[in-house]
C-alpha cells in the first residue's frame, strides 16, 4: 500500500526480539514505531549538522553491529531534509556487507530535490541490491497522499519476506487507485519541473521572510519541509506551542522526530507562497513581542 505500513510491517517480518536496528535521530517517526512494534531494540544514530546530517558508522560499537540485523536512512528525508553523495552510499554498503545488516532507504522525496541537484537511488550504487530495498511513494512526488500505494524495489529475499508478511494483512489497494499509478508511472513526468519550482519557490518566500525577522534557517537542498535550528533560548516544544498560540503558525517541535530533533522544528510547506509569507511574518511579529517582553 503506502510506504508507510511498507515500513511498519517490514520490521515486524524481520525483526526479532532482541534484534538491533540501527535508526537516525531524528527520523521519520515510523522508523522508530515499528522497531517498538517488532519488539526490536533501537539503536539511534545521531544526525548532526556538523556531518551533514550523515550517522558516523564507525562510531556504532561493535557489541552492537553484532546483534544489527538492520539500518534504516533516507536522503533526502523527513524531517531532515539533507542530500547524500555517492561515497556515503558506499560506505554503507561496505559497512552492511561487513556486519551483515539490510539496509532500508526510504526514498519518499526522490524527485523534490532543489537548485537543479538531484538525489542518487541507493539502489544505483554498485552492491546495494545485495544487502539493501528501497521504498518509494506516489504520495510525494503525485500527490496521491491518502491514496496509499507506494512500491519497493532491491534485495529479493528481503522483499519476498515482506509480500509475504503483508500478503496476511494487506488484501490488495483499490483498483482505481492502482490504474491512478499506472497511469502516474507511465507519464512523461513533465509537471514534475513545475512541481519542483513551486516548492522551491515556496522554500525561498519562507526563508527569506523568517531573515527579515532575524531568524537564519538553513536553505532545504530537498523536501516540502524546512528543518530550522529554533532561536536562541527556546525548547522545541515550548517555542511550537508558543507559535500556535500567539502567532496561529503550526509548525512540529522537533523533538517529535527523536531526542536530537530538541533546538529544531519542522515547518511543512504545504501552503502557497502568499500564505507561508503570511506566516514568516506573523512569526516576525511574534518573535519582536518577545523580545520587547525579555
Ligand atoms: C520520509 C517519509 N517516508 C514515508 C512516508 C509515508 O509515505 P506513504 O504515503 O507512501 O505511506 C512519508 C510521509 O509523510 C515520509 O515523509
Amino acid at each position: 500500500m503506502g510506504s508507510q505500513d511498507g515500513l511498519a510491517h517490514l520490521a515486524s517480518a524481520i525483526i526479532n526480539p532482541g534484534d538491533y536496528v540501527l535508526v537516525p535521530d531524528p527520523g521519520y517517526p515510523i522508523y522508530e514505531a515499528s522497531v517498538n512494534i517488532a519488539g526490536g531494540i533501537i539503536y539511534p544514530m545521531p544526525l548532526l549538522a556538523e556531518n551533514k546530517f550523515l550517522p558516523m558508522l564507525e562510531k556504532i560499537p561493535l557489541d552492537v553491529l553484532d546483534k544489527t540485523k538492520m539500518m534504516i536512512i533516507s536522503y533526502p528525508g523527513n524531517p531532515v531534509t539533507a542530500l547524500a553523495d555517492q561515497s556515503f552510499f558506499d560506505k554503507v554498503v561496505t559497512f552492511a556487507k561487513q556486519h551483515n545488516i539490510l539496509v532500508v532507504h526510504d526514498f519518499a522525496y526522490s524527485e523534490l530535490i532543489f537548485d537543479g541537484n538531484r538525489q542518487l537511488s541507493f539502489m544505483s550504487v554498485p552492491g546495494a541490491k545485495e544487502i539493501g530495498i528501497e521504498f518509494n511513494s506516489l504520495s510525494k512526488t503525485f500527490n496521491m497522499a491518502g491514496c496509499r500505494i507506494g512500491y519497493v524495489v532491491g534485495n529479493e529475499q528481503a522483499i519476498d519476506i515482506l509480500a509475504s508478511f503483508k500478503s496476511h494483512i494487506d488484501y490488495g489497494v483499490f483498483y482505481p487507485i492502482q490504474k491512478a499509478a499506472v497511469r502516474a508511472l507511465t507519464s512523461d513526468f513533465a509537471f514534475l519541473k513545475t512541481q519542483v519550482n513551486e516548492y522551491e519557490l515556496r522554500r525561498n518566500v519562507l526563508i527569506s521572510g523568517l531573515e527579515k525577522s532575524g531568524w537564519q534557517v538553513a536553505k532545504s537542498p530537498a523536501t516540502m519541509f524546512v528543518w530550522a535550528s529554533i532561536p536562541a533560548g527556546w525548547k522545541s516544544r515550548e517555542f511550537a506551542f508558543e507559535l500556535i498560540d500567539q502567532a496561529g503558525v503550526a509548525v512540529i517541535p522537533g523533538d517529535a522526530f527523536g531526542k536530537l530533533g530538541e533546538g529544531y522544528v519542522r515547518i511543512a510547506m504545504v501552503q502557497p507562497p502568499e500564505r507561508l509569507s503570511q506566516a514568516a511574518e506573523r512569526i516576525h511579529e511574534f518573535l519582536m513581542e518577545y523580545s520587547r517582553k525579555k
